[in-house]
């Protein structure tokens, strides 16, 4: 392996960061007796830092971003070969990688027609945001404006994609937040809001029905769902959800939304999370293994029917999509997404991550079996989480401080990255997140799991 990391000295570089870097999601009070940690290179599953640590890393990036693992030549040449030839022009002109990587996504989602470039998941969500409300304006009078989004989903970080967030601790002291955006109950079984039922699945889908009655079939556009649900805990839908929910939007004339940011290209091993449910959204979006963080890029999907209500009326000079996004320009993004994807498909990555995740869970059972704390495992593909409880009869979520022990008693002892759901939800911030490169090996996870067992007994002997 070709790391030369701590052969230079970088404390420059430290200062320079220590001095004016403000970090995402980070209290830097920390850092008047620290030092922040700098990814310095990147190699396959692992990552060193400035001191020449080596890293193994369980999150791809931190955030379920680098599906296709670091160090990845062939996509940085791609995208070097594309910038030398044409970095950028306005998303109103086409790009030779832009069509041919739309193409190619197109054919991994059957039913869907047309791609809209940006730059972040939460731009994309927006983007499906403004097609609802332009669609309510056109068609419905305005009307059917309203968007329904799921308790403990999250769609992202601007004031419009956190008002259709359902994870509090996340919006809190961000507020007012836009209008029209209304919360349905969450389906996590393992925290069932409806005591020990066995068709949970369904009831769970009906509570958004009656969310939808409450309001008025005839005021909502849309109700935006993650397949699986990602930081507010691994949540694996139940058993007969995903066919109610689907019947209840086709019932009610209600647009599906699909945010595939975290589950998109691979992570769940089918090229995105709904595809193991059987369905039809209106719109799908994705961001962060979309180029595996090669490159900054993020895409709204639609079908062709919504697509088609945007050139309806072309002597009307307000019925297109009047949107932009500036670096939704970019060919470096496409780019690196054409070449993430042939290294998907030739390296047969959905495939191990099929068969890499289902060992996962595998080995996170067995620790299960050993650690009372353990009190849900859940997963799907390699987006596995494992939830922590003080007493396993009760379910009383374990605190959120033990679980930030056992993430830190991983990163100390054994170079080992694991996440955990993140100032989320007050009072159950208590899943362990883990989330690999889809090129992980049984070994890697042999080293993870192993990590996590002795972090568990030592943070509970202390
Ligand atoms: C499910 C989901 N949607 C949207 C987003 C927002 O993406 P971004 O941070 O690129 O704006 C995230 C980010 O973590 C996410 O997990």
């Amino acid at each position: 392996m070709n790391v030369h990391v701590g052969e230079n000295d970088i404390s420059h570089v430290v200062a320079a960061d220590k001095a004016h870097i403000w970090h995402h999601l980070t209290q830097h009070k920390k850092f008047d007796i620290s030092d922040p940690l700098i990814i310095v290179e990147g190699k396959g599953m692992r990552v060193w830092n400035q001191a020449g640590r080596s890293h193994l890393d369980a999150v791809s990036g931190g955030v379920w971003t680098v599906n296709v693992g670091y160090g990845r030549t062939s996509i940085a040449d791609a995208v070097r070969d594309q910038l030398v030839k044409m970095n950028y022009f306005a998303g109103s002109m086409g790009s030779i990688p832009g069509a041919l990587f739309a193409e190619k996504l197109i054919e991994k989602m059957p039913g869907m027609s047309r791609v809209y470039y940006s730059n972040s998941g939460s731009e994309a969500n927006e983007k499906t945001y403004k097609i609802v409300r332009q669609i309510a304006h056109n068609k419905y009078g305005g009307k059917k404006h309203k968007i329904l989004y799921r308790n403990r989903d999250y769609h992202g970080t601007t004031i419009t994609a956190l008002s259709s967030g359902g994870q509090d601790e996340r919006k809190g002291q961000y507020g007012p937040f836009t209008p029209g955006f209304v919360e349905v109950p969450h389906c996590l079984e393992y925290r069932s809001q409806l005591g020990d039922v066995d068709d949970y699945g369904i009831r769970a889908a009906n509570a958004i029905e009656e969310v939808i009655l409450r309001e008025g079939a005839d005021t909502v556009g849309a109700l935006i769902l993650e397949p699986i649900t990602a930081g507010g805990g691994v949540i694996t839908p139940p058993e007969g959800y995903w066919p109610r929910v689907q019947e209840i939007c086709d019932q009610y004339d209600i647009l599906l939304i699909i945010d595939e940011v975290v589950c998109g290209m691979g992570r769940t091993g089918t090229w995105f999370g709904y595809q193991h449910y059987g369905i039809k959204p209106d719109m799908v979006t994705m961001a962060k293994g979309v180029a595996s963080g090669y490159a900054a890029i993020s895409c709204t999907v639609t079908t062709e029917e919504v697509f088609q209500m945007f050139k309806a009326d072309p002597d009307d000079p307000m019925s297109y999509f009047r949107d932009i996004s500036t670096f939704g320009g970019c060919t470096a993004g496409p780019a690196a997404a054409l070449e993430n994807m042939r290294i998907l498909e030739d390296e047969n990555l959905l495939e191990n991550t099929t068969a890499m995740g289902e060992y996962l869970l595998e080995q996170l059972e067995g620790l299960k079996a050993k650690h009372q704390i353990i009190g849900d495992v859940r997963g799907k593909g390699l987006f596995v989480g494992a939830e922590l409880v003080s007493d396993r009869e009760t379910r009383e979520p374990a605190d959120e401080s033990i679980a930030a022990a056992i993430v830190a008693e991983c990163f100390k002892t054994d170079a080992v990255v694991i996440g955990m759901t993140n100032r989320s939800l007050a009072g159950f911030n208590n899943t362990l997140c883990l989330s690999p490169a889809l090129i992980c090996t049984k070994s890697d996870l042999d080293e993870v799991v192993a990590s996590i067992d002795g972090a568990i007994t030592r943070v509970l002997a202390a």
